[in-house]
């Protein structure tokens, strides 16, 4: 083991959209059913962490550079989760700095792309210290440890977790090329606060009624969806996509307490996409996050006619704006 000395390291890392909806965990932060997600391009975080030898441990964080001490419980909740190889944690003073790329309360993921750039900033970190370079398995691992979700947002473009590994996420090997310039048009209807944080959704998946008929609905439909990528069915896909969209809202309505968290203007755009795809026969689909804000997935050659779509039979419905964003890669080291 080497000498930790002061240094820092950057990373940036993408949120990512679930079309299998993870929804309920088990042991420390495993999903209770698979999970299959698209990895975002232009929605990121960018981190740097600052690591300093110190006789005292310290936690500074900072979202752009306004001091965050808000966010540290659930850092220091991460650190408790990490295990004996990052003791040197304890040992250190870290100032945390990071950046999203794109508005706070978005229905974007910001703690997918946030504990995923923190991953890649701790690898190096570890890799400094320990002279051990991790792989991409272990640093979804890290970042599942932070936020189950996070743990799909180190590569892309579509990762599975829970399928193969309840421990990290793997992308998917076989995507057909229809699938590889994928669009996300995200509708922001709400820009308030979530009114459920996703620890006390999740939480009330644990004595939900509907519990064993969930599970075994995702299983099924990671095959069904897993085989449309394969084989570019993207009408199947879509299928899919709405009932695991709708099953994770009706999931909130029938748990104890009860939560509805869809918007009129949330019902109002579903209408109109339906009606927009059957009167063009255009594969438009609609996927939700915790929230009411609508992600709207379609190919890149259908960029043009949904895009004015969108400008003239969504706006008013649409408060916000929209956030366009498609298919990416993953994270990132930064090197300075
Ligand atoms: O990673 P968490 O704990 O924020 O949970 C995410 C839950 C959903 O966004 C609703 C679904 C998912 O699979 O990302």
């Amino acid at each position: 083991m080497s000498q930790l000395t002061k240094n820092t390291f950057k990373a940036q890392a993408p949120s990512n959209i679930a079309f299998i909806k993870y929804w309920g965990k088990k042991n420390i932060q495993e999903p209770i059913n698979p999970s299959l997600s698209m990895t975002l391009k232009n929605s990121k975080t960018i981190t740097s962490w600052e690591i300093i030898p110190s006789d005292k441990y310290e936690l500074e964080i900072y979202l752009d550079d306004v001091k965050k001490d808000s966010f540290k419980s659930k850092i220091e909740k991460w650190f408790d989760y990490l295990g004996s190889d990052f003791d040197f944690l304890k040992r250190s003073k870290s100032i945390i700095r990071t950046h999203n790329t794109f508005p706070h309360s978005t229905g974007i993921a910001s703690s997918a792309s946030a504990f995923a750039s923190l991953s890649l900033c701790l690898t190096q970190i570890h890799s400094h210290v320990n002279g051990k370079e991790l792989e991409a398995e272990q640093i979804s691992e890290l970042a599942r440890l932070g936020s189950g979700s996070a743990s799909r947002s180190i590569e892309g473009p579509f990762c599975e977790w829970g399928g193969t590994s309840d421990k990290f996420a793997t992308p998917l090997k076989n995507v057909h090329e229809s699938f590889m310039n994928l669009r996300d048009a995200i509708c922001i209807v709400s820009n308030e606060k979530k009114s459920v944080s996703s620890t006390i959704g999740h939480g009330l998946m644990d004595n939900h009624i509907f519990q064993s008929s969930r599970v075994k609905q995702a299983n099924l439909n990671l095959n069904l969806l897993n085989s449309a990528i394969e084989n570019g069915d993207v009408w199947k896909f879509g299928e899919i996509l709405e009932e695991e969209a709708l099953t994770l809202h009706s999931l909130m309505m029938t748990s104890s307490p009860s939560f509805i968290l869809l918007e009129p203007n949330t019902l109002a755009i579903i209408k109109h996409l339906r009606k927009f795809r059957n009167d063009y026969n255009i594969p438009l689909f609609f996927t939700l996050d915790a929230g009411p804000n609508v992600h709207l997935i379609y190919l890149s050659k259908d960029q043009q006619k949904v895009e004015s779509f969108i400008e003239n039979d969504l706006k008013s419905y649409i408060p916000y704006g929209v956030i366009y964003d498609e298919v990416g890669l993953g994270a990132s080291i930064l090197y300075e």
